[in-house]
């Protein structure tokens, strides 16, 4: 840590309070590369500071699943056991799966990791993430992170 001397600050909550995005920044000069990780509200706070200013690229992690947007609610099935899951229009498939104590592995949250990769055995996917092939999904996989029933569909998974 010390080799990188005063270009690294840390700064904790429990001393200097919750951050702004502008503090965050500092004086982010046009050109400069804002590398950030962190909780959604951290995220939101530091684009919105940053949406006018062209000249510098923001890269970005969250540490959570994004906010479901236009969500509906819908069923799944579970096929190892025929349990029915509801799914609430602002949650995820894979937290309503794991908040019905079906377990299932996830990693981003985001849909760009591939870890929750599953077949759809019965009904019609409406998928959100950017990462499976037109292949895949002709083949019936989908990402439970991210992605979700069509409209009035009701999903068997092969879990
Ligand atoms: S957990 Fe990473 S793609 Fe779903």
């Amino acid at each position: 840590m010390n080799r990188f001397g005063d270009r690294i600050q840390i700064r904790t909550d429990d001393v200097g309070g919750l951050p702004t995005a502008t503090e965050l920044l500092g004086d982010c000069t046009d050109g400069t590369a804002v590398y950030a990780c962190g909780p959604a509200p951290l995220l939101t706070a530091i684009r919105s500071e940053l949406v006018d200013r062209d000249n510098v690229e923001l890269h970005f992690e969250r540490f959570a699943a994004p906010p479901v947007v236009d969500g509906k609610e819908f069923t799944v099935s579970v096929a190892s056991t025929g349990e029915t899951v509801h799914v609430g229009a602002d949650e995820t498939l894979l937290s309503a799966l794991n908040r019905a104590g079906v377990h299932a592995s996830y990693s981003c949250q985001q849909g760009f990791c591939g870890t929750r990769r599953t077949r759809v055995l019965d009904g019609t996917a409406e998928h959100r993430d950017t990462l499976l092939t037109e292949p895949e999904r002709d083949n019936g996989m989908m990402l439970i992170c991210i992605s979700r029933a069509a409209e009035g569909s009701h999903l068997t998974l092969d879990l």
